[in-house]
């Protein structure tokens, strides 16, 4: 029996004692993810402020959401908000540190450098600041230059190597390079004319209309080709036409 007591009395003060100073609610995914795991005892580290992880549906301090006031990070394939309950109590105070130091210069830093398997997950939300992520052509750039060569050199100039063969009005993979857009251009090329009429790529046009002549030359490629292409035009050296002249001496 005395026993008993004490450790009810026991349990109740370590109760007392990790009493958290403001609570935090977040989507599952970024618990799930270990990124509150990670990221909540780095701020208790700098601060000693204490949050306690309430699920999305209750009412916390902090709200971490895909709607919400602040952007904060991005991630897992969506935009994360932080919204501050209320204002000006002993808690609200402590909820707009963590705030605080969500979107400082170190809070981003923690944000971005969480991993999982190895990767970064997430990306801290820089308000003002455009995030335009380039694209990475994942091919096979080698086979691309073969493909770019067998299918699209009788008319483009791809390189030295085809110099002089293509058609003296077709602009040249370079000078498309050059191009700020060369990419969507490249990408959507089967629907730009002339090629409609000649091109078939497997799985994303139609086949040819049988009621109509067939090319001589028909081009016939594949999406995993159409990806290598893309890759080797992305290895290439732009032309700039509007660059500066540079004098040999
Ligand atoms: C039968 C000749 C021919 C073949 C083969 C050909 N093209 Fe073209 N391509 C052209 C011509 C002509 C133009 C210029 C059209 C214009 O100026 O409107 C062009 C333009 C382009 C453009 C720019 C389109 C635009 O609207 O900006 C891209 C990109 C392109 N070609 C990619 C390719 C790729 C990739 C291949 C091979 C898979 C290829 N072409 C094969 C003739 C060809």
């Amino acid at each position: 029996m005395f026993r008993l007591i004490f450790i009810i009395v026991f349990m109740a003060g370590t109760g007392a004692a990790q009493q958290q100073d403001f609570s935090l609610s977040s989507p599952v995914a970024l618990v799930d993810s270990g990124f509150l795991g990670f990221l909540l005892p780095r701020f208790s580290l700098k601060t000693g402020i204490r949050a306690e992880i309430l699920s999305e549906a209750e009412i916390a301090d902090v709200r971490l959401n895909t709607i919400g006031n602040i952007p904060v990070l991005e991630g897992l394939g969506q935009q994360f908000y932080m919204t501050i309950t209320d204002q000006n109590t002993a808690r609200s105070r402590k909820a707009q540190r963590f705030a605080d130091w969500l979107v400082s210069d170190i809070g981003k830093r923690t944000i971005e450098q969480f991993r999982l398997n190895g990767a970064q997950v997430f990306t801290a939300s820089r308000p003002g600041v455009v995030a335009v992520a380039p694209i990475v052509f994942e091919g096979d750039a080698m086979r691309g230059e073969a493909l770019s060569f067998a299918n699209c050199g009788r008319c483009h100039v791809i390189g030295d190597r085809n110099r002089m063969s293509g058609i003296g009005s077709t602009p040249s993979f370079g000078l498309m390079r050059g191009l700020p857009d060369w990419d969507e251009r490249f990408m959507t090329f089967y629907l730009r004319a002339p090629h409609p009429a000649i091109t078939q790529i497997e799985g994303i046009t139609d086949p040819f209309d049988p009621a109509r002549p067939v090319s001589i030359f028909p081009l016939s490629i594949t999406q995993a080709e159409m990806e290598d292409i893309l890759t080797y035009v992305s290895t290439i050296k732009p032309v700039n036409l509007g660059g500066p002249l540079v004098e040999h001496q």
